[in-house]
């Protein structure tokens, strides 16, 4: 089952690119890998983008007056994982919670983290795989991409076991049974077609594997209307499935046990942080963000056998 009309799908999709560009775009305008969000622009960026098309982000987001942008990962993150990441990689954390304290990632381990933005928790993943160990970030958006390399090249011999790889989720360019853990941070709900993206996940997992994800659940029923609305469907609002209907389509992708727990109705602290598109949904919508979704810990095994 998709989640929406095909035309809707690639319209709707087009959108949420659209959005996380303008907002990579601004981190990138914003900083230079290690200075504050405040810093100069003084940035290469990647083919195809011209600062006269950055929507500079500070000018909307406050963000140089307080540090808003670095709230996000303050909320999610614990200080001691911080530690050593630029702010262009926490200033750019876009999750709902924090997928590789849940994860129990070991030495050697590959990990595929879908929809990986800056690379916040790439770079979390690659400390906790080592050396031996691989970290694969897949992301849609050019300019996110542009913003997770330039990451990744301030870290240096930190990163050096992560790579990012442009592709759609609902279509991984990734080979059959060889990830042993996905991790992915508020992405599947914004996925048109989150039965495809269950089905790749199932299909590039080892058997054994596992996935163990952040993402947010739906408190009650978003209108047709609302689904269709491409601001608060790429807010990580409307494309939010119900607890029971993530669990009914993971289930129907293969994966077995699959358990959801911590849902914690939350805005995640969107209302000041980096993303002030998704503040202005949660100011629209009744009672707020958090009457109508949840951060949910999802984590799904494919069997050994099928
Ligand atoms: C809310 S942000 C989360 C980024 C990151 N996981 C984090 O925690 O900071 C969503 C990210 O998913 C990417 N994305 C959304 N839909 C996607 C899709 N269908 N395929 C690949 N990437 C997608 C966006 O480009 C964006 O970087």
């Amino acid at each position: 089952m998709t989640d929406h009309a095909t035309t809707q799908s690639a319209e709707l999709k087009e959108q949420v690119r659209q959005r996380y560009g303008q907002i990579a775009q601004g981190v990138l305008a914003g900083g230079n890998g290690s200075a504050s969000c405040c810093g100069p622009a003084n940035i290469e960026l990647a083919d195809g983008f011209s600062l006269d098309a950055v929507i500079p982000l500070q000018a909307a987001s406050n963000c140089c007056g307080s540090s808003a942008a670095t709230t996000t990962a303050g909320l999610l993150y614990g200080q001691n994982e911080l530690t050593g990441l630029p702010e262009s990689v926490t200033g750019a954390a876009l999750g709902c919670g924090n997928p590789t304290a849940i994860a129990a990632l070991r030495p050697g381990q590959t990990v595929l983290d879908l929809g990986s933005g800056g690379g916040i928790d790439c770079f979390l993943a690659a400390r906790q795989v080592g050396p031996a160990g691989q970290v694969i970030g897949l992301d849609m958006t050019e300019a996110m991409l542009a913003l997770a390399e330039r990451n990744k090249a301030s870290l240096g011999d930190a990163a050096a076991n992560v790579r990012f790889v442009r592709g759609e989720i609902e279509a991984m360019p990734l080979p059959d049974g060889e990830v042993d853990v996905i991790i992915s941070n508020c992405v599947i709900n914004l996925s048109l077609d989150k039965d495809a993206v269950f089905r790749e996940a199932f299909r590039v997992l080892r058997p054994g594997g596992y996935l163990a994800v952040s993402d947010t659940v739906a408190l009650q029923p978003f209108s047709e209307e609302m689904r269709r609305d491409a601001a608060v469907w790429s807010a990580c609002a409307s494309g939010s499935l119900d607890v029971a209907t993530y669990m009914a389509r993971l289930h129907a992708a293969g994966f077995h046990p699959v358990q959801i727990s911590d849902v914690t109705p939350t805005d995640f602290g969107l209302s000041e942080g980096v993303d002030d598109g998704a503040a202005a949904v949660a100011g629209e919508l009744a009672g707020g963000l958090k009457s109508w979704i949840a951060s949910a810990k999802i984590v799904a095994h494919k069997p050994l056998q099928n």
